[in-house]
């Protein structure tokens, strides 16, 4: 995706002084802190917001978001990029069934945690996987992202029509054993998906910034997410996960996310090779 840029005569030592107070502001002011996200892209970011507002500088950015909660709104959904699919990489969900399932199969009752869940879809994927194995009615599946824009989303349950032919291709693909559109009717401007598929999932706002750990898990999905962060950010997340799994509990990244170079990549085994899934052992 190409975004706008900086004005070819922005002095770039003037800009990051810019960007790093308006950083401090937004954290400061609202508690969103956005200071350890991989600085290209967050640039990028903020420079498609200024010229969205009609604005020429960071720092009439910064002065517009601090007094007016709404360009915060708006700048948020801009950094928090939402971008997902159901069954993104179905070859990742083909092996979570063939790899994570066997594995979660043994506990009396499975905790998963979607971090940075979006407005949805991989939750709804994965409740229609895990009810396919057999799992769906010892399980609880935590949803939580930091904007809740998405999340409101994400328990409407609707998605757009347009992208069912792809989502179905992707369920196939992920070994899916039934038809697709059983799981949704059209309605509301929408794909409606079985309002029963979310009976077992608790959505809420959590900052992997700023908040902590809120259970232990079986099971944590956290995908297309770390890329945003910088390496030192990336690590205490690391941190966090690793406090948060059970000993032999699944973790599963994006396709670009990576365990390797992190503290903890002797701590976990990759459950099967090409895909971003692994065993925490020990
Ligand atoms: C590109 S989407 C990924 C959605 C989904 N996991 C997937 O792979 O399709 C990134 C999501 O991470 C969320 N996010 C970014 N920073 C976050 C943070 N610090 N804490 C929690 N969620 C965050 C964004 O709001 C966004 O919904």
């Amino acid at each position: 995706m190409t975004l706008p840029a900086a004005p070819a005569a922005y002095d770039p030592a003037l800009e990051k002084i810019e960007i790093e107070l308006l950083l401090e502001a937004v954290y400061r002011h609202y508690g969103f802190d956005f200071r350890s996200y991989a600085y290209s892209s967050l640039r990028r970011r903020l420079w498609k917001r200024i010229h969205a507002e009609g604005l020429g500088t960071v720092s009439a950015l910064q002065d517009r978001v601090l007094h007016d909660s709404e360009t915060l709104e708006r700048l948020l959904d801009d950094l928090s990029v939402s971008v997902t699919a159901m069954f993104r990489d179905p070859s990742f969900y083909q092996a979570f069934r063939d790899h994570a399932v066997p594995l979660l199969r043994t506990y009396p009752f499975i905790r998963v945690w979607h971090a940075g869940c979006s407005t949805g879809e991989e939750v709804f994927s994965m409740a229609i996987l895990l009810q396919e194995e057999g799992l769906y009615d010892r399980a609880r599946i935590y949803a939580t992202d930091m904007n809740e824009t998405v999340l409101r989303r994400a328990r409407a349950g609707i998605f757009p029509l347009d992208r069912m032919q792809e989502y179905t291709e992707n369920y196939i693909r992920a070994g899916g054993r039934r038809s697709f559109s059983e799981y949704y009717t059209a309605g509301y401007g929408g794909a409606l998906f079985t309002p029963g598929l979310l009976r077992n999932v608790v959505f809420a706002q959590h900052n992997l910034v700023t908040d902590r750990s809120f259970s232990e898990f079986n099971a944590i999905l956290c995908r297309n997410v770390l890329i945003y962060f910088d390496k030192a950010l990336q690590a205490r997340v690391h941190r966090l996960f690793y406090d948060s799994l059970s000993t032999f509990g699944v973790l599963g990244l994006g396709s670009k996310e990576t365990l390797r170079f992190s503290k903890f990549e002797s701590c976990y085994e990759q459950l099967t090779a090409g895909e971003k899934l692994y065993r925490k052992v020990r």
